[in-house]
């Protein structure tokens, strides 16, 4: 099936999804030639829902041992967190590249904004972790409106809640990725961890080390007294990432300005934007599609 974008571009829907046309070749290109390893880590999300930050946390929490004696020559210091962790569909396959991954060294890091069905083909016969990350739908949508309207000029607002109503935008529909990897998290045989941004915020050391727990690389009692996560915290945090030269500019390798990424963060920007007739909306819709699943959002 085939839809029309706001941006006037089709979009083909693909197990249950809404793709453009270069990223849904690019996801068949990585389902045909992607060779998973046991110890592959890999990173999902739809875009808005905090994946900059996974990324840089992640990242910071698996190779902290590398750096801990010298946190000056971390790699987050120099370079976007999209650059150290690259997308597989909107990055390495894309235009038929096919991309030499042997190299690099376990545990290799990925990221994805795949639904869980998609990405589970490639990944079938091997136990790669995989943590999610969600965002309440609204704070979403505004981030979306926000980033879109620096790309795309008359992309409104109530574009944005018409696209998000009906389903058909770039990695869409919310809700069906949402649920493909809140329930697998809760078969306990699946290696998925299911993070929420809005829990990161309110308690980011006991999420960091529920991230680290579930990637096997906990926090040992000395890391944890000497502040270690709390450094990571602070490596990772808005305020660090978005003041720094690497992520002021240059363009990630998906072609995206690196600066794009950080904007306000937080809980509850959407009350700055929204009208309550769309956040009504926003709200029925989302709760009539999970109904039953266990997943709520405040
Ligand atoms: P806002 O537009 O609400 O500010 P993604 O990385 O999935 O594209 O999501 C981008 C959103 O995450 C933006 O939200 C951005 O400001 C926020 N963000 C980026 N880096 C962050 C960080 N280190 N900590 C918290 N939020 C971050």
């Amino acid at each position: 099936a085939s839809e029309k974008s706001f941006t006037g571009k089709k979009l083909y829907n693909y197990q249950g999804s809404w793709y453009h046309p270069n990223t849904l070749q690019a996801i068949l290109n990585f389902k045909k030639h992607f060779q998973a390893r046991d110890s592959d880590i890999i990173l999902a999300s739809l875009p808005k829902s905090g994946t900059t930050w996974l990324k840089a946390l992640a990242f910071a929490v698996v190779h902290r041992n590398k750096y801990a004696a010298n946190l000056v020559s971390h790699p987050l210091l120099s370079d976007n967190p999209h650059n150290l962790v690259r997308f597989l569909e909107l990055d390495l396959y894309v235009k038929n590249q096919r991309p030499d991954l042997e190299e690099l060294p376990s545990p290799r890091l990925f990221a994805t904004h795949m639904p869980f069905q998609t990405l589970h083909e490639s990944l079938r016969d091997s136990p790669c972790k995989v943590v999610y990350v969600c965002r309440n739908v609204k704070d979403v949508l505004v981030s979306r409106w926000h980033f879109r309207s620096k790309l795309v000029s008359n992309y409104s607002l109530e574009d944005t809640v018409d696209e998000f109503i009906k389903g058909a935008y770039s990695f869409g529909p919310f809700h069906d990725q949402v649920l493909s990897y809140w329930k697998e998290s809760l078969v306990n045989s699946n290696p998925v961890l299911f993070m929420r941004y809005e829990e990161m915020i309110e308690k980011p050391v006991a999420q960091v080390m529920r991230l680290a727990d579930f990637l096997g690389c906990s926090f040992t009692d000395e890391e944890k007294q000497a502040g270690t996560v709390e450094k990571i915290l602070d490596l990772c945090s808005l305020g660090n990432l978005s003041s720094l030269e690497a992520n002021k500019t240059g363009t990630s390798t998906c072609g995206i300005a690196h600066h794009a990424f950080f904007r306000k963060g937080g809980v509850g920007d959407w009350k700055n934007h929204l009208t309550d007739g769309m956040a009504r909306k926003l709200d029925e819709m989302i709760e009539k599609k999970l109904e039953g699943s266990g997943l709520k959002f405040e």
